[in-house]
């Protein structure tokens, strides 16, 4: 059902803990599933991703998509982590079962919450950056002001 490289980052998922003063925190859920995901980015003064961390509370495809979507864009500007899409992630790990593609959304929506996260805390606007959802499952997002 899943690739050896879901298995794999599954079972030894990369970057995995917090990052103490991140340039940005991004945490999103899906209601449904209950699953919760968290990510920390350190970004240097040029924008460029040095360090990518996670935690994430939730099933084994959760996991493997916020470890993979960790080591994408570690390395990468802010501008060209958005390219580090749900699908990019997917393809990164040979496939998800279409069960299981939810679960790679919310990697993508945490590398979001956690760019917007940064681009606040810096006034700075990332060009294509919508504001993330805290619950990925919710068909709109709510106003927090
Ligand atoms: Fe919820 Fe996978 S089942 S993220």
């Amino acid at each position: 059902m899943y690739s050896e490289k879901v298995m794999d980052h599954f079972q030894n998922p990369r970057n995995v803990g917090e990052i103490e003063d991140a340039s940005g925190v991004g945490t999103v859920g899906n209601a449904k599933c209950g699953d919760i995901m968290r990510m920390y980015l350190d970004i240097d003064e040029n924008g460029v991703i040095r360090e990518a961390r996670f935690k994430t509370f939730g099933c084994g495809a959760a996991v493997a998509t916020s470890s993979m979507a960790t080591e994408l864009v570690k390395g990468k500007t802010v501008q060209e982590a958005l390219q580090v899409t749900n699908r990019a992630v997917m393809e990164a790990l040979d496939g998800l079962p279409p069960v299981k593609v939810h679960c790679s959304l919310l990697a993508e929506e945490a590398i979001h919450a956690a760019l917007w996260d940064y681009a606040e805390k810096n006034h700075i606007v990332i060009e294509g950056l919508e504001k993330p959802k805290a619950d990925i499952h919710e068909g709109e997002e709510e106003e927090e002001y």
